[in-house]
């Protein structure tokens, strides 16, 4: 059984995805992840994340960075936002998407095109949004939770520059499936979000 969690940046679909993982006991992957690193990796070797060339020899990442902190940062999510519109990355990427999906046991998987490239035989998509606002009231918080103080309004600057270079990149661009549940969060608290999640994925089992 797959289950892919696309959906917008700061949507709350990592949250989301890492409870239904645990909830139905499923391995879990987080794509951002591997974008982030190629990003991060980009910029480490000197290299500009705008240069299909620079980013592709990044996809060669240690596989330690993927644990690190550094990965989580928005200076880092705007980097990977920019190598993830080479189409070179994303086939870079692919594989090992593709079988981490495919293992034996079923796998969750969240990004932006896990429903729609990745594995569109998935058994159950769902596509997580947000307004614009919320998503950026909810990365503000956390940041303060982190000590760390921008202010709101380049936050919700940044998404929205985000949501429209995800949007509108040539090559998988973040759509939602057309058999995708479409889960808004904007009025939800983190457990709601997580019980409605959960309820569609049994809905969609039913
Ligand atoms: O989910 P995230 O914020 O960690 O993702 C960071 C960037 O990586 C996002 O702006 C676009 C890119 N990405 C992608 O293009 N495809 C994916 N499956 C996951 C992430």
């Amino acid at each position: 059984m797959i289950i892919a969690v696309d959906g917008l940046t700061a949507s709350g679909k990592g949250t989301i995805a890492k409870a239904i993982a645990e909830h139905f006991e499923l391995p879990y992957l987080d794509t951002g992840l591997l974008y982030r690193a190629v990003g991060y990796q980009t910029v480490a070797d000197g290299g500009d994340p705008d240069s299909p060339e620079d980013a592709l020899a990044a996809c060669e990442f240690r596989s330690d960075l993927l644990r690190s902190s550094a990965l989580r940062s928005e200076e880092t999510g705007g980097y990977a936002s920019r190598v993830s519109v080479h189409p070179e990355v994303r086939q870079a990427l692919l594989e090992r998407q593709r079988a981490f999906a495919q293992q034996p046991g079923g796998a969750v998987l969240d990004g932006r095109d896990i429903g729609t490239v990745i594995a569109p035989e998935a058994e159950v998509k769902l596509f997580i949004t947000a307004s614009v606002q919320e998503r950026a009231r909810r990365r503000w918080l956390e940041m303060q939770g982190r000590e760390i103080d921008i202010p709101l309004d380049d936050i919700e600057r940044d998404i929205a520059a985000r949501d429209a270079r995800d949007i509108n990149r040539k090559d998988a661009p973040l759509r939602a499936a057309p058999d995708a549940m479409v889960i808004d969060t904007t009025a939800f608290g983190k457990e709601q979000a997580i019980d409605a999640a959960i309820e569609a994925v049994r809905q969609a089992l039913r």
